[in-house]
């Protein structure tokens, strides 16, 4: 069977499958309120759920598939859920995003059910800066998660660094540094004005092209290396020295004409886009009429879907947060940490 198409001809390929909207930090651009409304545990699709749809929609094209939060590693047995999709057959890669807190007790198990690849999330190697982005005294928590990755055997992690001008943008050529000791693949990510991030001002994005320029002057230069764009949001460089790594323009440089990435979040409702005002509750279907019925629909979602969010967005002359506070608390699934960043 062809993958399903949405009216752009973007593929259905890749699918981030939020398992909760909790997290144990609370990152400046994510979750920056006191008060947060929180998904109903007893509405969280089961494991058995998730995977029995994960499974009817590799026909329809689903090859990879993303477990992210919140934080993941907070959901309990989240193993389990690694190793019944590991078991899948059709599903080129199954990958984790996580702040890397929980990593030294849950590493191992992981790896051992099956999880391919891991991203951590980290802005900062300043233990004061680290507290300070994520109101959590945790980078030593953080570091010792890496570790753990390395030691259960994980390779190609990727590092996932959110630059805000001010904040952290003097750490760049740090972590590529600290990138390179350890292996790991560097992304500089934009500040993105998603639901979530009320705090967001167009002075606080560093645009991608001064990132690269930052770089390319201190290591000898940056060259592009993939020729061709991908489906990935993030573009590849090189430094003079031979090293890697990435930056997502989400915000300056939008590629919704390549996007293949569709959103469940933990109690089920399926989001296309990041900024989509709204996303479809598909658990009902899933618990009336099972598992193919709920796929269906989300095929029948994804075809019928014209959006590209940041680009509209990059086109708005004046440009502020997405959402604000009261309107997230009457929507939570407007949240990064709901819909799965
Ligand atoms: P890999 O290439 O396999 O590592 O996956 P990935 O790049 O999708 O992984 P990750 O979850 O680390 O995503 C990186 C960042 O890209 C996210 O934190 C977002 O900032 C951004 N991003 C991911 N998906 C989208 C999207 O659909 N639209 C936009 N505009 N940004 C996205
Ligand atoms: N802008 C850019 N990236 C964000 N993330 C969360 N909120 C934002 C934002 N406003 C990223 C996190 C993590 C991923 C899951 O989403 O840093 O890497
Ligand atoms: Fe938690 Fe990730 Fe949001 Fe930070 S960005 S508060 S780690 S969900």
């Amino acid at each position: 069977m062809p993958a399903a198409l949405d009216l752009h001809h973007r593929p259905l390929r890749n699918l981030r499958l939020s398992v909760t909207d909790r997290c144990n930090l609370r990152c400046g651009y994510c979750m920056p309120e006191e008060r947060y409304e929180w998904l109903q545990r007893a509405d969280l699709l089961t494991f058995e759920e998730s995977s029995a749809l994960v499974a009817e929609l590799i026909p329809h094209g689903v090859e990879k598939v993303r477990l992210t939060g919140g934080e993941p590693l907070l959901r309990r047995d989240i193993d389990q859920l690694v190793r019944s999709l590991r078991a899948h057959a059709g599903l080129r890669e199954l990958a984790l995003t996580t702040n890397g807190l929980r990593l030294p007790e849950h590493a191992k198990e992981l790896r051992g059910a099956g999880l391919d690849r891991l991203t951590v999330s980290l802005d900062t190697l300043r233990a004061d800066r680290f507290k300070e982005l994520t109101r959590r005294d945790e980078l030593a928590g953080a570091l010792r998660g890496l570790d753990a990755a390395a030691s259960a055997g994980f390779t190609g992690t990727k590092l996932n660094v959110v630059v805000m001008r001010g904040t952290n943008d003097d750490e760049l050529l740090d972590m590529l540094d600290f990138a390179r000791e350890r292996a790991l693949e560097v992304r500089f990510i934009e500040y993105m004005d998603v639901g979530g991030a009320t705090r967001w001002d167009m002075s606080r994005v560093v645009p991608a092209t001064e990132i690269i320029e930052l770089i390319g002057a201190a290591r000898g230069g940056a060259t592009p290396e993939d020729l061709e764009r991908t489906a990935a949001p993030a573009d590849r460089y090189r430094t003079a020295d031979g090293q890697r790594f990435g930056v997502i323009a989400s915000t300056t440089r939008p590629f919704c004409g390549s996007c293949d990435r569709a959103r469940l979040t933990a109690d089920g409702q399926f989001i296309t886009c990041l900024y989509a005002r709204r996303g479809t509750p598909i658990a009902k279907v899933l618990r009336a009429r099972g598992s193919r019925a709920a796929a269906e629909q989300i095929v029948d979602l994804w075809t019928g879907r014209s959006d590209r969010g940041a680009e509209e967005r990059a086109g708005l002359t004046t440009r502020e947060a997405l959402a604000q506070p009261g309107e997230l608390q009457q929507e939570p699934h407007l949240e990064m940490h709901t819909r799965g960043g």
